[in-house]
């Protein structure tokens, strides 16, 4: 049974990012997680929260990273300012850093306000995207996510990589981050649904219909070293405010 949405509160709900580190890229395969390797001289998890914390209509910053991790410390990320807060009780899944960082964000967050969760592993998030995000769901009761429709025709494959057959690509999209849900939807449906592998996944689950808002390529998510250097890429050209 679909969960009853909330109204909108539009000019009154606020904005909280969530961002889950406490990953340990074991694709990428570095013994500094990736989230720390150095992009463009700083961290690359820098780069990720400055996005976050430059927007004016995000309130506070949630990072939530392991609770055994060595390397936070070891940088100086006092020119993001004051709306960062660290939460050190990572879970052994991405759905369960979000969860800390849901429960950290608790005593100042209402059930309507809004959580955008954001993927430290997407260090190349533009303001336009983010804004466009903002804008787009400021009305809505449930939220959405940023997305790219698929461009390539899709191939699926059999086990000794042969084609085995087309994918029509008709209405699919990549799904990207941020994903923004009003914060009390998003709670409870991540706590009935935790075996998801994005928000999105669990606020479907719970019987909500998720707004998909075209986002940009270049917000890929760094999950092999190749995917470094490309960020590495876009950063430097990229114009920024
Ligand atoms: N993440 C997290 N807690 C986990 C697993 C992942 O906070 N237990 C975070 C990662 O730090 C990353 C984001 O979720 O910012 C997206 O996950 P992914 O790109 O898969 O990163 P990793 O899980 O670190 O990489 P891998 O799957 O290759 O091990
Ligand atoms: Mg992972």
């Amino acid at each position: 049974m679909p969960a009853v949405s909330l109204p909108p509160t539009p000019g009154h709900a606020r904005h909280y990012a969530i961002v889950p580190a406490a990953g340990h890229g074991s694709r990428f395969g570095s013994e500094t997680p990736k989230q720390y390797l150095p992009l463009l001289g700083r961290p690359l998890l820098h780069h990720t929260l400055a996005v976050l914390c430059a927007c004016p209509a995000i309130d506070r910053v949630f990072v939530v990273l392991a609770p055994d991790d060595d390397w936070w410390g070891g940088f100086d990320w006092s020119a993001l300012g004051s709306k960062l807060e660290t939460v050190r009780q990572g879970g052994a899944t991405r759905a369960a850093s979000v969860q800390a960082g849901l429960a950290a964000a608790a005593t100042a967050a209402a059930d309507g306000d809004w959580v955008l969760v954001h993927d430290a592993a997407r260090p190349c998030l533009s303001a336009p995207a983010l804004n466009q995000l903002l804008q787009t769901l400021a009305d809505d009761p449930v939220g959405g996510l940023l997305a790219v429709p698929v461009a390539d025709t899709l191939k699926r494959s059999d086990q000794r990589d042969r084609v085995a057959g087309t994918v029509p690509r008709d209405g699919l999209w990549q799904a990207q981050t941020p994903q923004m849900f009003r914060y009390g939807l998003l709670r409870d449906a991540l706590q009935r649904f935790p075996d998801v592998t994005d928000e999105a996944g669990a606020m479907e689950a719970a019987g909500h219909v998720p707004r998909l808002v075209r986002g940009e390529l270049a917000n890929l998510k760094v999950t092999y070293p190749a995917d470094l250097a490309l960020a590495e890429r876009l950063l430097a050209t990229a114009p920024r405010g």
